[in-house]
C-alpha cells in the first residue's frame, strides 16, 4: 500500500484543483487499490496541527473547473518554521511526526516560492517530497511556466481591455495595478496584450518624469488617454537606491496608498490630465482555470504521480522548453525567477513604442 500525503500552501490560485485532481486520478490508475491518499489541510498549518483525513477516489471528481483549493490552503511564513513561538510548538518537529503517523511514503506540496523553501527543508530532514509549481506571479526558479499564471493573465488582460474604452471615451489617464510584488511578469504580459502605453515592472525602477514625458507626447499626438500598468511592486529610481531599512520607513509613511495611488498622484501633480485608477486585486487569483492551465496543472499532477511511481523523489516538477520535467528541490528553493533584462517581450514592447518609465 502506498500513503501519499497532498497539501497546497501559500496564496491560492487557478489550477490547484486540476493538479490535485491530475496528482490523485493517475495514483489511482497505476496503483489501483493499493494507494491511500491523505488530503492535509490548510497548507503547512494543516501538517503542524495533525489536520488530515484519506480521501475517497470520488473527492477528486468534478473539480476540474473549479478555482482556488479543495484541500485550503494558509501563508506560513519559512522563517517562522524553524522558530519555536508561544505556543511551544516545535513546527519541523511536528510535522515530521505526522508525515511519521500517516505512514506516508511521499508528500506532494504544491505552492510558490515560501512554500518551496519549507519543502526543500522538509526534504533535507529526510521526508520524501514532490512538490508542484503555482502562483500567478511565475517568478519560480526552475520551470519556464507556473500555473495560475495564464489564468491571471486572461483576468488582468480583460481588465485593461476594459478600462480601455473609458479612458477613450473621455480621454482619461487610467492607473492599473496588477499583482507581482517581487517579480513583473504579470503586468509585463497583462500590459502588452492589453495595449498599456506605460508598464512598470519591479525589474526597471521607474522616473516620473519619462512617465509624464510619454503623456504629453502622446497628447501633442491627439491622444488624450493612456493606461499605465503598473505591478504591485514596482518601485521608482529614487527607492531603487534606497538601502532596505529606508525603502520600509518611506513606504510606511504612505502605507494607506499602494503604488498604483502613487503613480497616479504623481502623474497628477505633473499634468493637467483627469487620473484614475484601478487595483483589480484578488479577481487576478479568483474564478475557474484557463483551458491552458487545466492542461498545465494535469500534465503537471500526473508528472508527480510518476515521479512516486519510481520512488524519485526531492523534486519539483517543471516545464522547460515544452517538456515536463523534474527540477531537484535544492536548484529551486530560495531563488526568484524575474523579469530579465533581455526578456523578448520587453524587446517587443519597446519596438512598439511602449515605455517602461525609465
Ligand atoms: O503570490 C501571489 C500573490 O497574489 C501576489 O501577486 C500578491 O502580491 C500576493 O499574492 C498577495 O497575497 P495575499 O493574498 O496574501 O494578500
Amino acid at each position: 500500500m502506498r500513503k501519499i500525503g497532498i497539501l497546497t500552501s501559500g496564496g491560492d490560485c487557478q489550477g490547484l484543483n486540476p493538479a490535485i485532481r491530475g496528482v490523485a486520478k493517475a495514483l489511482f490508475d497505476t496503483f489501483g487499490k493499493d494507494v491511500k491518499i491523505y488530503g492535509i489541510k490548510d497548507g503547512y498549518k494543516g501538517l503542524i496541527d495533525g489536520e488530515y483525513e484519506v480521501m475517497e477516489k470520488s473527492a477528486f471528481s468534478g473539480i476540474l473547473t473549479m478555482g482556488g483549493t479543495i484541500l485550503g490552503t494558509s501563508r506560513q511564513p519559512y522563517k517562522q518554521m524553524k522558530i519555536v513561538g508561544d505556543d511551544g510548538v516545535d513546527k519541523v518537529k511536528a510535522m515530521k511526526k505526522n508525515y511519521e503517523q500517516m505512514g506516508l511514503d511521499c508528500l506532494v506540496i504544491l505552492g510558490g516560492n515560501g512554500t518551496h523553501k519549507t519543502a526543500n527543508l522538509l526534504s533535507i530532514e529526510g521526508l520524501n517530497i514532490v512538490t508542484l509549481p503555482k502562483t500567478i506571479d511565475n517568478d519560480l526558479w526552475g520551470t519556464d511556466v507556473t500555473f495560475g499564471f495564464y489564468s491571471a493573465l486572461d483576468v488582468a488582460t480583460d481588465v485593461i481591455d476594459r478600462l480601455h474604452t473609458t479612458a477613450t471615451s473621455h480621454g482619461r489617464i487610467f492607473v492599473v495595478e496588477i499583482m507581482g510584488h517581487k517579480a513583473g511578469w504579470l503586468n509585463l504580459y497583462a500590459g502588452v496584450a492589453g495595449g498599456a502605453d506605460i508598464i512598470l515592472i519591479p525589474e526597471i525602477p521607474y522616473d516620473i518624469d519619462k512617465i509624464t514625458d510619454v503623456i504629453d507626447n502622446r497628447t501633442k499626438e491627439g491622444k488624450l488617454f493612456s493606461i499605465v500598468a503598473v505591478a504591485e511592486g514596482a518601485l521608482s529610481l529614487e527607492e531603487s537606491k534606497m538601502s532596505k531599512k529606508e525603502f520600509k520607513a518611506a513606504r510606511a509613511e504612505n502605507s494607506y496608498f499602494s503604488i498604483g495611488y502613487r503613480v497616479a498622484e504623481e502623474i497628477s501633480k505633473k499634468t493637467w490630465h483627469d487620473v484614475r485608477v484601478t487595483v483589480p486585486g484578488h479577481i487576478q487569483r479568483g474564478g475557474s482555470p484557463s483551458p491552458y492551465d487545466r492542461v498545465l496543472s494535469t500534465m503537471f499532477g500526473t508528472k508527480a504521480a510518476e515521479l512516486i511511481k519510481n520512488e524519485k523523489y526531492g523534486y519539483m516538477v517543471g516545464m522547460k522548453n515544452n517538456d515536463v520535467v523534474p527540477v531537484p528541490l535544492s536548484e529551486v528553493a530560495g531563488k526568484l525567477k524575474s523579469v530579465p533584462m533581455d526578456c523578448p517581450v520587453i524587446a517587443s514592447a519597446r519596438s512598439i513604442g511602449v515605455s517602461f518609465g525609465n
